[in-house]
């Protein structure tokens, strides 16, 4: 059976700088959507491109002494760089200054001119140049660009016009008839709002430039740059070239853009498709604008943030997990260093990446590496494998409302059930009872069967960590061929696999904003009375208290340590730092039970040398008779213990 078709666009962007953040988020946008529905079974065409024409690129390439094709050349390879690094799997890059676009804006233009819906006229009128975009005198607001509030030029000159009115009935109707053409609904309604105040004429070609497509019968004129851009959703899906691709791919699903651009993709878009007699397409999605610390980026503000110094410091998924986790598609969002690496630490290098290492090592240690074959299902295993199944099912009616943050908050939401579930389940205890080796082989194997549901699910957010995760699981099948079908069955991981020695996919960031030591107190702290009395040790001032540092700190790794069946070797983060401490408490926990726990700990002990292992610390315990318990703090790694 054929596969279903799927066309998804991002809008083209300017070259006349370098892509931002911005740029970038919608970009992954498009780029999880497509990757979902091929996972989903679609055969996806994902366009992106740059629109290359207009006065403004050629007032940016006259600045820098160069032509506008030269200027445009190299700033076009940085966007391509960009979504290399990024991950980012579009099928086609579509170029305004290309051939094929070129030929089909003329034929376009020439077409609806031929049959009397393009005519030429005077305009008189105000014109924002950075936007490109014809302003009506009562449009503007404060006698400056609407949408901008950079200053607007006065233009006189004889242009050509396209009939929009002609077409505001149909339009209104359509949108009225399909309410899931322009979404998010506040969109929508803005669009309305627009249209009923009156469509008019649009002037659709300019002679004061020549950076643009001729049009064709009156070369003094170029057409008008987003009549020009918008065509180019129709140039990639082989309009009047190639009609069996045409057929297949229009109309196109989803256009994703900002929401600025809503207006010229609800209107101005599907008046010309209607003027050529084509369908619209289905769905204009606008997106909120991504904002720096709550700030909209500009040069002048300096406040532009670089997505490829981003990408080589904290690699292209984790850039990509926390723009699409992070913000509500249809809203604006924040961006901020500091809560991208929360996110990182907290969701990446803690839930996950711990999930995944706890589980492998306990395969390891406890199974020599196999996933045996699960038994009877008790109550506990049955609501995890509930919850696995759900969350696929869910996962599929999220994505396919574009509901991208929820989807990856139910699937983390599964990754911190499997982490409790190994909590109460403790592999470690039914390890130690060869009765219970059936037992510790079912929670085994749905330990590793949820890792592989997560691998798969998290696949169109971060194409990277999915195959490395595969991987790791020992998953032999090729992870390019598995699809959403092999999500939702519970029970596809073959009995039998062998998983590799765990490797962190995440590592933490250690930057992290210095942890803020609590005031020290001067008065000394109110004593219970009886306190002095059950200690047998000498009375110390407060002053000798204070010169002990006690810290919360996380557990970030915990092994046995070689022929020593008391100690544990333990990797811990003090907010700002990592440390190893020996400790001796392996009678009292197994490893896999440490990880991920903040303790309190000793951090100015002098270091000390056990088995050839230097130990950085002492973390604290309780103990009475032969039961022992660390001491546990729900607080941040670097908190003061006073
Ligand atoms: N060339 C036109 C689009 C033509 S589509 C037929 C254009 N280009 S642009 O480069 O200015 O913007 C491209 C997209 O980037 C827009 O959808 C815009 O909303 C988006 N963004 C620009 N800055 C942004 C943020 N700060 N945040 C999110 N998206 C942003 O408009």
């Amino acid at each position: 059976m054929s596969k279903k078709p799927f066309y998804i666009t991002t809008p083209i962007y300017y070259p006349s700088d370098r892509l931002h953040i911005g740029h970038a988020y919608c970009t992954t946008i498009a780029d999880s959507i497509a990757r979902y529905k091929r996972l989903a079974g679609f055969d996806v065409l994902f366009l992106t491109g740059s629109d290359e024409h207009g006065q403004k690129i050629q007032r940016k390439a006259e600045e820098n002494h160069t032509t506008p094709q030269a200027y445009v050349d190299n700033i076009v390879a940085s966007f391509k760089n960009l979504w290399e690094k990024l991950d980012i799997s579009n099928d086609d890059f579509i170029r305004t200054t290309e051939r094929r676009h070129q030929e089909l804006v003329q034929a376009v233009f020439q077409k609806i001119y031929d049959q009397g819906d393009i005519y030429k006229a005077e305009y008189e009128g105000w014109y924002c140049t950075p936007c490109e975009t014809f302003w009506l005198e009562r449009q503007l607001v404060d006698g400056k660009c609407p949408d901008c509030g950079r200053p607007v030029e006065i233009l006189k000159e004889e242009s050509y016009f396209f009939r929009m009115s002609k077409y505001q009935d149909r339009l209104l109707q359509f949108i009225e008839e399909n309410p899931d053409f322009i979404q998010p609904t506040s969109r929508r309604n803005e669009m309305i709002n627009f249209i009923k105040g009156g469509l008019e004429d649009l002037c659709v070609s300019r002679t004061t430039f020549d950076w643009g497509i001729p049009v064709p019968f009156d070369t003094k004129h170029v057409v008008y740059v987003w009549f020009d851009a918008l065509t180019n959703y129709i140039t990639a899906a082989g309009y009047l070239n190639d009609r069996e691709k045409f057929a297949k791919y229009w109309p196109a699903d989803i256009h994703l853009v900002g929401k600025e651009i809503v207006r010229f993709h609800s209107i101005i878009w599907p008046v010309i498709l209607m003027a050529l007699g084509v369908e619209l397409p289905k769905k204009v999605y606008g997106h909120g604008w991504l904002v720096v610390e709550g700030d909209k980026m500009s040069k002048s503000k300096g406040n532009v943030i670089d997505p490829i110094a981003l990408i080589d410091e904290f690699g292209a998924d984790a850039i990509r997990y926390y723009l699409l986790r992070e913000i509500t598609l249809g809203l604006d969002g924040n961006f901020s260093r500091e809560a991208l690496i929360n996110r990182i630490n907290a969701d990446l290098a803690n839930d996950l990446g711990n999930l995944l290492h706890r589980s492998l090592s306990m395969i390891g240690r406890f199974n020599d590496g196999v996933v045996e074959a699960p038994g009877e299902p008790s109550a506990i295993d049955q609501e995890l494998i509930e919850l696995a199944r759900t969350t696929a099912a869910r996962y599929e009616q999220d994505m396919e409302h574009q509901d991208i943050n929820i989807a990856l908050k139910e699937l983390w939401a599964l990754v911190g059930r499997t982490n409790k579930y190994i909590d109460e389940t403790g592999p470690w205890a039914l390890a130690k009872d060869p009765a219970k080796k059936g037992r510790l082989h079912t929670v085994l194997y749905n330990l590793a069967e949820v890792l592989r549901i997560v691998a798969i699910l998290i696949s169109p957010f971060m194409p990277q960590t999915s195959p490395k995760i595969w991987r790791q699981l020992g998953l032999k099948a090729d992870f390019a061929g598995v699809s959403l079908h092999d999500a939702q069955a519970w029970g596809r991981l073959p009995v039998g696999t062998v998983v590799a020695k765990p490797e962190p996919i995440f590592p933490r960031i250690e930057e992290k904003p210095a942890a803020v030591p609590a005031a020290q107190t001067t008065a000394a702290p109110a004593q219970p009375p009886e306190a002095a009395a059950t200690s047998s040790l000498p009375e110390i001032t407060i002053d000798e208290f204070a010169k002990i540092d006690l810290r919360v700190v996380k557990v970030l790794a915990a092994e046995k340590v070689k022929k020593a069946d008391k100690l544990l070797l333990l990797t811990v983060d003090l907010g700002t730092e990592q440390r190893t401490i020996i400790s001796g408490i392996a009678k009292h926990y197994e490893p896999e039970q440490l990880i991920g726990q903040n303790v309190v700990m000793v951090v100015n002990l002098k270091p000390a040398k056990i088995r050839g292992i230097e130990s950085r610390g002492m973390v604290l315990a309780a103990s009475c008779d032969d039961k022992l318990r660390l001491v546990t703090a729900d607080m941040p790694p670097g908190s003061k213990v006073k």
